[in-house]
């Protein structure tokens, strides 16, 4: 196996665990990534998890709309597919600044496929989001649901995914699979990497890991009226792990099926969880008491998202293993040993 793939938003979340399957399924990974809400350190950290496999990986500190750079890389490397991660993903400052979302996730995108083009690389995974199916009006959410953007952040990623599609109608040389991810949490369970959001979290579990470790007072749950089992919001939350063996399965495919044009999977575990089911799985893992504030509804939030599992299952031959439990044992484990995740307390806020 001698397959180079080019990561970019490697060094974040998502994106260093995917690298770091890739090399231990024996990939060589070219990773460009511009650390504005990732840490260099992940990669490095990677690379020592990677053991002998560390070799194969390279970084480059780049920005996708740097075109003459992103040139550069593939001029210096030939690549047989990439997985494109890199793009913002706070809902909320994407509602304040519209045009950063848009300019920094849909041009650095549209530059990324032209650089592609340009070099002959056809092959692509991208990391879509099930922020594109709104609030469903059914669960489990199927692919062939109706889309939509909610907010400019979910608006990025539905352009995204017709953008490659109208790219696979106009040439059908083009491979592309558009992955829409569930909820992703916990962490590699060696501890070493991590999420570690700069600013205050948007997103449930890294609020939770930071009022276990004494950096938040209490975790705000936002709405207890909502017609699920114990009032609060049900979601698919998806072990980081499992959702990168997702990407690996998906790279795959792409090699093994010369037909597969431009295909959509969800990655979830088909299983719906309450935000305080959820606390309570991470309070029994960390042995911690997490302080809670009951407040209303936040707005765009959805009742209950949970994926359908069955396209990815039957067609990727993927399924996720982790539960709950192991989703927040590793969380905590991270937590524990990087309480300020990659950075240290004097550059957090
Ligand atoms: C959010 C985004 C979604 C994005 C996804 C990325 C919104 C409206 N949606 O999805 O577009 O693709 O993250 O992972 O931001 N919760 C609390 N207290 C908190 C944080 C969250 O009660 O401090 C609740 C939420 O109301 C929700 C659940 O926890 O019921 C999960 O929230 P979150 O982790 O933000 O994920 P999503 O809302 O599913």
């Amino acid at each position: 196996m001698d397959k180079k793939i080019l990561v970019t938003g490697g060094a974040g979340y998502v994106g260093s665990h995917t690298v770091l399957q890739l090399l231990l399924g024996g990939f060589k990974v070219v990773v460009v990534d511009n650390l504005d809400n990732s840490s260099e350190t992940a990669i490095s950290r990677v690379a020592v998890l990677a053991g002998e496999f560390g070799r194969n990986l390279t970084f480059h500190k780049l920005d996708l709309r740097d075109k003459a750079a992103l040139d550069r890389v593939f001029t210096s490397s030939s690549f047989n597919a990439v997985i494109h991660f890199a793009g913002l993903k706070a809902v909320g400052e994407s509602v304040q600044k519209p045009l950063l979302y848009y300019n920094n996730n849909l041009i650095g995108t549209i530059t990324l496929l032209e650089v592609m083009a340009a070099h002959g690389c056809k092959e692509l995974v991208f990391s879509s989001s099930a922020t594109v199916y709104g609030w469903p009006k059914k669960v489990p959410c199927t692919e062939d649901f109706p889309l939509c953007g909610m907010n400019p952040y979910g608006r990025t990623k539905f352009f995204i995914e017709e953008i490659c599609r109208d790219m696979y109608r106009s040439d059908p040389e083009w491979k592309i699979i558009l992955l829409r991810y569930f909820n992703p949490v916990g962490a590699h369970p060696s501890g070493f990497i991590g999420e570690d959001p700069s600013g205050i979290p948007n997103n449930l579990m890294p609020f939770v890991q930071q009022v276990a470790v004494g950096r938040r007072p209490t975790l705000t749950v936002y709405g207890n009226d909502y017609s699920t089992k114990d009032g609060t919001g049900v979601r698919d939350y998806i072990h980081v792990v499992d959702l990168s063996d997702g990407h690996i399965a998906a790279v795959r495919k792409l090699f093994e099926d010369s037909n597969i044009g431009c295909e959509v999977y969800n990655l979830g575990t088909g299983k719906g969880t309450s935000v305080l089911e959820m606390v309570t799985a991470f309070e029994k893992a960390s042995g911690k008491k997490i302080p809670l504030v009951m407040a209303g509804r936040r707005g765009g939030d959805a009742e209950i998202v949970y994926a359908s599992t069955e396209k990815a299952e039957r067609e990727l031959n993927w399924k996720a293993k982790f539960g709950i439990e192991e989703m927040c044992r590793d969380q905590w484990n991270w937590a524990n040993r990087n309480p300020w995740g990659y950075g240290s307390p004097d550059d957090q806020n």
